[in-house]
């Protein structure tokens, strides 16, 4: 069988690695517009913030270890058309050489781009977006100029907001704004986001919450100036644009079925439409336990799952994927946050009745008094049933981030809140309290 993989980041090498590990002897081609691939985003912000010194680990596979294992892998190769019926690739090479790849069987692993603003001015020098290798090299030789002094960041969710630390770290004067009324809106209740926005005044970074850009306007050599909003008008030398990702489906959209947001929408084998395409990662929707829906979700965790879901099935082995919870974590200058599934505010959005029990606590036993950091809990879950479809937690201790994980499961098994209370969680001074905020919060819930 002949299987070609569009989209060479972490959707398409889990969907390959899966094959090749598992299912040898398939004819495996990879195609990708970029020079690179496996680039981990992800450690954008920690890399521009110097928080390490080089982007260089970011990356974790080679076109060569791939080549070594009999995979074509065309770099820099464009797809620019997908003849579904007769199950055709066309691309074009950088040096403008025609490529067609026919197949039996074609995952769509395309990602996504960060959305553009429509605004006036939108594309002047020195507006960015941060997405590819290429834009977070962009952004850093910003940085490392001594006039490029005030940053404005667009958008303060988990990219804006991590970008605005990483230039704070790079001593420049940093301008956050948002159309919510905190940062990280779509991820945690007010509650919790004020947390991490006192964390943000309190390190220099200026914020400007419910606040939309209107206009950008450039100085007498084309570069942004200043960008106007709703409320005033603001000096910058960069601006950084962060407002969410969009799917990258235009090789599909007119031919295989799309989700509201334009995503290509999967079954959960990640199979679309048309039985011989599948689509996995930022491209392709993915089944919610918490909505106990399909929707989107843009992580790269996600991406791999699907890919490895897309990989089994392809290879010949059924697979359902077991759905995921959106599961996700931040960490801006020591202050940690993690959430899975719903808040009540996305929960209410959506139609759904929820009710949620909050606490708070020292992570470690209270005899403990140093390094001992406060966590705060929030668990949603829905009113009637009592199902658990959320939880938050925020603190500057880092266990926070293994214990999110237990609620994801407790999400995806559809666990009550009240088995919840009575689960066995284990009890060292050490790590936390016989009285587990954990459990004391499911207790408290009415
Ligand atoms: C700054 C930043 C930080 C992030 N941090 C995290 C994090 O901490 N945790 C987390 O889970 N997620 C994080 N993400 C999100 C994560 O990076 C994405 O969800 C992930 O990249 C999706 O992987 P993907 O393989 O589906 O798509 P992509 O990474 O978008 O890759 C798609 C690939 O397809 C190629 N392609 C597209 N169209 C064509 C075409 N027509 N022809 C040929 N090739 C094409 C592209 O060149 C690209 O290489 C972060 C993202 C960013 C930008
Ligand atoms: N730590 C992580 O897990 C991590 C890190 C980075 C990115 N990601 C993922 O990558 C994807 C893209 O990240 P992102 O930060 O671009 O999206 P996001 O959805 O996290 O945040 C976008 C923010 O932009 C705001 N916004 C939207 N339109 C606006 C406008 N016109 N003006 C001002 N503000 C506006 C929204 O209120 C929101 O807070 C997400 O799916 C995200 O979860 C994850």
């Amino acid at each position: 069988m002949k299987i070609v993989v569009i989209g060479t980041n972490h959707a398409g090498i889990a969907t390959a690695n899966t094959l090749l590990e598992q299912y040898p002897g398939h004819e495996i081609v990879m195609i990708d517009r970029n020079s690179n691939m496996s680039y981990l985003g992800c450690g954008t912000a920690i890399w521009v913030g110097r928080q390490i010194e080089k982007p260089d680990e970011l990356f974790y596979a080679k076109a060569e270890d791939f080549e070594a294992k009999g995979v074509k892998i065309l770099t820099e190769t464009e797809v620019s058309e997908i003849d579904f019926a007769n199950k055709k690739v066309y691309a074009k090479t950088k040096s403008d050489d025609e490529i067609i790849e026919a197949y039996d069987k074609l995952v769509l692993a395309t990602g996504s781009r960060p959305i553009i603003p429509n605004l006036p001015g939108k594309d002047l020098k020195g507006i960015h977006f941060l997405k590819l290798f290429q834009e977070g090299q962009a952004i850093d030789a910003e940085f490392t100029k001594e006039k490029v002094k005030r940053i404005a960041v667009i958008g303060a969710g988990y990219i804006g907001t991590e970008i605005a630390e990483a230039a704070k770290r790079r001593g420049k004067e940093v301008l956050l704004f948002d159309a919510e009324n905190t940062s990280l809106a779509s991820y945690y209740d007010e509650e919790f986001a004020k947390g991490m926005d006192e964390n943000l005044a309190q390190h220099g970074i200026e914020l400007h919450f419910g606040e939309l850009a209107k206009e950008f306007k450039a100085n007498e050599e084309g570069y942004v100036s200043q960008i106007v909003t709703n409320k005033a008008t603001y000096d910058v030398d960069l601006v950084i644009n962060c407002i969410g990702f969009t799917a990258n489906s235009a090789l599909a959209s007119d031919k295989l079925a799309t989700f509201k947001n334009g995503a290509i929408k999967v079954d959960k084998h990640q199979q679309s439409s048309d039985p011989d395409v599948y689509a996995v990662g930022d491209v392709a929707t993915i089944y919610s336990n918490a909505l106990q829906d399909f929707t989107y979700i843009a992580l790269a965790s996600n991406a791999v799952r699907s890919g490895i879901v897309a990989g089994h099935n392809i290879g010949g082995k059924e697979l359902e994927s077991v759905g995921v919870q959106g599961s996700n974590g931040i960490s801006i200058f020591g202050y940690n946050m993690t959430s899975t599934g719903l808040s009540v505010k996305a929960a209410k959005k959506l139609g759904l009745e929820v009710s949620f029990s909050d606490f708070e606590d020292k992570q470690k036993a209270w005899f403990l008094h140093e390094n001992n950091d406060s966590v705060k809990i929030r668990i949603v879950y829905e009113t009637n049933s009592r199902r658990i479809i959320g939880a938050q937690l925020a603190s500057k201790s880092e266990i926070i981030a293994g214990n999110i994980n237990m609620f994801s499961l407790a999400i995806q098994e559809k666990k009550t809140i009240d088995e919840l209370a009575l689960l066995d969680l284990f009890f060292l001074p050490h790590f936390n309290s016989p009285y587990n905020y954990m459990t004391v919060a499911a207790l408290n819930a009415k």
